[in-house]
């Protein structure tokens, strides 16, 4: 059976004392009130090695959100997903959009972060999704699939059963456009159907494929509702303790 899942993506957001307050506060609400959904909170590189000491493992995991394409050596300020493992982070998110747009992250180059991560013990949290253009065109599973094909489906079926997939509309981040629960549905269940025709029905039932893009306490239970909507990966709604618990509540 595969996993609901609830993650936090808080990209640059909060200096170290500001996310050790917010892993805190989160960690006491979810102690207090168990989650019916894994929890992840994915945070900047420099807040992995205390944050992950503070939380309750057994109720949240702690994640990373980009890795080095490389082993390790001289490229300056680049992070590995060895010294990701080595804080006790258990996640790493690949392919966000924001990597692909700003920092030129190809197909290429997700496919060695993803490998390296495996590698290291990490669940990559993978991120694939089209833009408002290629929606408009009709093309958004032209467009997925070719995300999936470029990075994963050169994996074995048993790496590739460690990764948890996102589906982000690239128009729903950050926009206050969200996906409808239909839109959501319908294109999940696609890439559900080319993992099956690529690793057989098995691994496309215990994939998670969470949706990104503007969800919020308000339209979580709609969207998670779906058949093949296993939970969110969640950006600006993560950075407030009452609006990540009220999505990772949508659960109950
Ligand atoms: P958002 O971001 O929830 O702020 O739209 C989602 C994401 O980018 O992962």
């Amino acid at each position: 059976m595969r996993k609901n899942i609830v993650a936090g993506n808080w990209k640059m957001n909060k200096n170290l004392q500001e996310g050790i307050a917010l892993a805190k506060e989160l960690n006491e609400i979810l102690v207090a009130d168990k989650p019916n959904c894994d929890v992840v909170i994915c945070t900047p590189f420099i807040h992995l090695a205390s944050v992950t000491p503070l939380v309750d493992a057994t109720v949240i995991g702690v994640g990373a959100e980009n890795c080095a394409d490389k082993v390790s050596g001289a490229y300056t300020g680049e992070v590995s997903a060895e010294m990701i493992s080595s804080t006790g982070a258990k996640y790493v998110i690949l392919g966000h959009s924001e990597r692909r747009a700003y920092y030129h992250e190809t197909f290429e180059i997700l496919k060695e972060k993803v490998k390296l991560a495996l590698a290291n013990g990490l669940t990559p949290i993978f991120c694939i999704g089209e833009v408002l253009e290629e929606r408009e065109a009709g093309k958004q599973n032209e467009v997925v699939y070719a995300q999936l094909a470029g990075s994963l489906y050169d994996l074995s079926a048993e790496d590739f059963s460690k990764i948890i997939l996102a589906y982000e509309p690239v128009w729903a981040i950050g926009t206050g456009k969200t996906a409808t629960a239909e839109q959501a549905q319908e294109i999940h269940a696609y890439i559900r159907s080319t993992i099956a025709e690529k690793y057989g029905k098995e691994v496309a039932e215990n994939t998670s494929i969470l949706y990104g893009g503007s969800c919020k306490p308000s339209n979580a239970k709609e969207l998670f509702a779906n058949q093949d909507v296993d939970g969110g990966l969640i950006g600006g709604a993560a950075l407030k303790v009452a609006d990540f618990k009220g999505i990772i509540d949508a659960f109950k």
